[in-house]
């Protein structure tokens, strides 16, 4: 893609023509996220994505600016294998090749799990982008969930986890839901 004036972007390969405002491109990719449990096994992610992934995560808001965030990267089969046993929402794991666990030093924040959930997002829209399959499973606020994860990872003390994102290569075509309700804006008074 080439950035033009005026937020337009064209295609620079394969001679394609067709052209989306800035405003289509990323009003699409919030749209087209949805929740992917199903990837292709044993197709690892590219290092160059995991970057673009992370750069993602820690492009977002946080209070104050604090960045209180950590992320733990896990690629490795016995690890992911692991956090798919001890966490009872998350065995799509078993077949993901990636995991990242976005936590924080909760000393830095009394947001973080806030700062960490506009993280996880900007995640999941990033691997929707890229082609990936994306899913956010909880750690955060359940006690048992949470040190699962530290046992996993063996994170220090200071630190808490939000959630482990689950991400692979989808297996299936998978169509985002439709969330849009009407109803649920409330203009000027409720
Ligand atoms: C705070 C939070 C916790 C979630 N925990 C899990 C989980 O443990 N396991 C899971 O499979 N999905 C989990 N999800 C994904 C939701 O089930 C999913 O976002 C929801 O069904 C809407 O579907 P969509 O993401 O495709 O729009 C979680 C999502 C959020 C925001």
């Amino acid at each position: 893609m080439v950035l033009l004036a005026a937020g337009t972007f064209t295609s620079c390969c394969n001679n394609d023509k067709t052209s989306k405002s800035a405003e289509e491109i990323v009003l699409e990719n919030i749209a087209n996220r949805k929740s992917v449990r199903n990837y292709i096994e044993g197709k690892q992610i590219e290092s160059g994505k995991i970057e673009k992934l992370l750069r993602a995560g820690m492009a977002a808001p946080t209070g104050m600016n604090t960045q209180p965030w950590e992320f733990i990267v896990i690629n490795e089969r016995p690890e992911l294998d692991s956090l798919a046993t001890e966490l009872p929402y998350a065995k799509m794991l078993q077949q993901a090749t990636l995991a990242i666990v976005v936590c924080a030093d909760t000393s830095k924040s009394a947001y973080w799990y806030v700062d960490c959930a506009a993280a996880t997002e900007n995640i999941l829209l990033a691997a929707e982008a890229m082609g990936l399959g994306a899913v956010w499973t909880a750690s955060y606020p359940y006690a048992g969930r949470m040190s699962a994860v530290k046992k996993a990872t063996q994170h220090p003390d200071n630190i808490q986890s939000l959630c482990v994102i689950s991400i692979g290569y989808p297996s299936v075509k998978e169509s985002p839901k439709d969330k849009w309700k009407p109803e649920k804006v409330h203009k000027g008074k409720w």
